[in-house]
């Protein structure tokens, strides 16, 4: 299905955090897939809520879309931006721009908070681009999500990082490693299927006939954060972030500096 010229700018205007393509696949899916019931954790400043809900509306739905985000927090990109008022007036305009105001309702708040304070009874696309915890949300939302439900899972790859915040300080970045571990192990147990993977974004369904039970679920997942004690981190990687850093910190001077030192140093042919 073709998407509309102007979801790539919408897409740019919210702050898109992922691949284009990502975004379009999350639109054909919303197109496509039967039940208008969405479910979105980590809503960012409303890229992939928007993609979501102007693909259903392509098809003729009327979607129900619910996008969570807790806006806030030590580990949360929107910390950025201001608080959670001023991420929320973000949000709510792009929403208003794309003209979808009146189907999403935004929960402000945690995901599990909004699991047991205003999830919907039935969910048919569940998309988890959050925290890397994945586990949690497909256990709380298991008993709600329709016999095969469509899951999104951002963040599907090995990729260790180290992030660095305005105030300097750092911290690694497991996610993506977490995420990888906890699906790969949920469809060997044949709860998940992967349909096709979009860059790092697992488009998958609920397994047929699969029963979740949670408390193994929430075992196996144990297994896979106890392996998180040793994981190997890409050199180049953690090059790439060490000299980002430097430069970073390194004064217009001393780079001037540096540089020419550097160009001296370049043999003349
Ligand atoms: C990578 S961003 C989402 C990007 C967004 N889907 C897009 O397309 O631009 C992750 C978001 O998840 C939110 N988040 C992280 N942990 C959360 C949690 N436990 N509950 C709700 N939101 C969470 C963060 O505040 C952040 O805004």
């Amino acid at each position: 299905m073709k998407e509309p010229e102007k979801l790539r700018s919408m897409v740019i205007q919210a702050n898109g955090m992922l691949p284009f393509e990502v975004y379009r696949d999350l639109y054909d899916l919303a197109a496509q897939f039967p039940g208008d019931t969405i479910v979105e954790i980590g809503t960012a400043h409303g890229a992939g809520t928007i993609s979501l809900c102007l693909g259903a509306l392509s098809a003729g739905k009327q979607p129900k879309v619910f996008t969570v985000d807790r806006f806030e927090g030590r580990y949360s990109s929107r910390s950025a931006y201001g608080d959670v008022r001023d991420n929320l007036e973000i949000v709510r305009n792009n929403f208003r721009d794309s003209g979808i105001g009146e189907h999403i309702k935004i929960f402000a708040g945690s995901s599990s908070d909004f699991a047991v304070q205003q999830c919907p009874d039935v969910i048919d696309i569940l998309v988890l681009d959050a925290d890397g915890r994945i586990d949690r949300d497909l256990i709380n939302f298991a008993s709600k999500l329709s016999p095969h439900a469509a899951i999104v899972i951002d963040d599907y790859d090995h990729r260790v990082s180290l992030s660095s915040r305005p105030d300097g300080s750092t911290y690694v970045d497991l996610k993506h490693v977490i995420t990888k571990r906890l699906l790969d192990r949920y469809v060997a147990e044949g709860l998940i299927d992967i349909v096709n993977v979009q860059k790092s974004t697992a488009f998958c369904r609920k397994a047929e006939g699969a029963e979740w039970d949670v408390d193994k679920m929430a075992d196996m997942a144990l297994e896979c954060y106890r392996e998180l004690v040793f994981t190997d981190i890409d050199r180049i990687a953690l090059f790439r972030w060490l000299r980002k850093r430097v430069k970073a910190n390194v004064p217009p001077w001393l780079m001037q500096r540096l540089r020419n030192y550097r160009a001296r140093q370049v043999p003349a042919h």
